[in-house]
């Protein structure tokens, strides 16, 4: 196992109730006054707002609400959200929602400080300060409520590109699971995805860090088994409390300790799909292009996914542990195919050449602009 440095600074109150915490915890840090963060108004339906608003206002803690976030959050709305929150004098943001939720209020967070926030994005500044993130979570899915990454898109670029910094992780994160029953289940679904997808990420890097891929393998099978008990009843808590607890441990460093920082390839592909159709939500498109890139990779290097194949799918052959996968997939209703997504034929040069403006696609194999193509195909 290789050397490896981890951190995570974030508290974790989970449980039902626990939502009536935030004040108290905001006060105890001596803070008076924050951002919420929200999106298109779901908190308002399932009670989250309300359970805010009381908490915040036992603790005496102002606030001013910014709200708007959408599905795949655009920069525009961080650019609004910081003005908002440099006007108000804000001590703390404060995002209530899913991951694109808390993701712009981590960017807000940063951007308050920066001239031109996209230029972190872009690499061309440091975030070297941000306002103390706190969240509370509606949504599992991203692990954004214990990560320090961010992703934005920029329209006008047609980037959806990732911030990473230690400032930006979360203080304190809230997690009721409870919460969580108004999905719909396709989202429950796409989110469920989405973990699975981010501790694959890491999986296939390298075979030597035993302890991890043998918790990730629980993760894995685990996320599966939760996910078909909410697809009969999505009132089911414990799944809920599971699932939810497994997302989070999917993207908070755990899930990738050893594992030479993962691959990526298909996180950064399925960003170019959503930055092009931001109606595509990020766990769906991650269900097309993975295993399309496990197909991919296998053919020239099977063996590298016979321990998927065996501990996560009780299969001895890798194309039969994929069929699995992909008919799992399907039978939560999640889309097959790029087509499905509502991708274009003709569309495919421009999303390849949006995917190479990163910076580089994939660790385990290093994907050209041709490789990326094939990919593409094979995902049609
Ligand atoms: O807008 P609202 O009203 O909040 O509704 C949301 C939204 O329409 C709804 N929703 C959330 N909680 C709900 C609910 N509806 C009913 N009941 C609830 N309890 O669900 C919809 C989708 O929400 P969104 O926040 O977009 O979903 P998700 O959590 O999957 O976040 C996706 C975003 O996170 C990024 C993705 O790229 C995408 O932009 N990611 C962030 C990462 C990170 N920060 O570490 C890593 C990921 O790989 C990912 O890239
Ligand atoms: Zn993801």
């Amino acid at each position: 196992m290789d050397a490896f440095s981890f951190c995570n600074p974030t508290r974790i109150e989970f449980g039902v109730g626990t939502i009536r915490k935030l004040g108290m915890e905001l006060k105890k840090a001596d803070i008076k006054s924050c951002l919420m963060v929200a999106g298109g108004g779901s908190i308002k339906k399932n009670g989250v707002y309300e359970q805010v608003c009381e908490s915040l206002e036992k603790a005496e803690i102002h606030f001013v609400e910014g709200w708007g976030v959408q599905p795949n959050p655009t920069l525009e709305k961080v650019i609004e959200l910081c003005e908002l929150a440099k006007r108000e004098k804000v001590e703390a943001v404060l995002g209530v929602g899913g991951g694109s939720v808390i993701d712009t209020a981590k960017t807000v967070s940063a951007g308050v400080f920066l001239q031109d926030i996209w230029n972190a994005f872009s690499g061309k500044e440091k975030i070297r300060n941000a306002l103390p993130v706190y969240t509370v979570l509606t949504l599992s899915a991203t692990g954004s409520e214990m990560n320090g990454n961010a992703v934005i898109t920029n329209t006008k670029t047609m980037q959806k590109w990732g911030i990473y910094s230690p400032l930006i992780y979360p203080r304190l994160s809230i997690i009721d699971p409870s919460v969580q029953s108004s999905l719909p289940f396709k989202q429950t679904a796409n989110g469920a995805m989405d973990a699975m997808a981010h501790i694959l990420e890491y999986y296939f890097a390298d075979d030597r860090a035993i302890a991890t891929l043998a918790i990730d393998d629980a993760l894995l099978k685990t996320i599966v088994e939760m996910t078909d008990r909410l697809q009969n009843n999505s009132g089911d808590l414990l799944a809920r409390g599971n699932l939810a607890w497994c997302a989070t441990l999917a993207l908070n460093g755990i899930s990738g300790i050893g594992l030479k920082g993962g691959d990526w390839a298909c996180h950064d592909i399925q960003h170019a799909f959503s930055a092009l159709h931001p109606e595509i939500a990020h766990g769906e498109g991650l269900g097309v292009i993975f295993p399309a890139w496990i197909e991919y990779m296998s053919e020239k290097d099977p063996t590298r996914f016979l321990r998927w194949a065996k501990n996560v799918w009780d299969e001895e052959n890798v194309s039969r542990a994929l069929h699995r996968f992909r008919d799992k997939l399907e039978s939560w209703g999640l889309a097959k195919s790029l087509r499905d997504l509502g991708i274009k034929e003709l569309e495919l040069p421009q999303l390849v050449k949006l995917i190479m403006t990163s910076p580089r696609i994939g660790m385990v194999s290093r994907f050209t602009a041709v490789e990326v193509e094939s990919l593409l195909m094979l995902a049609f």
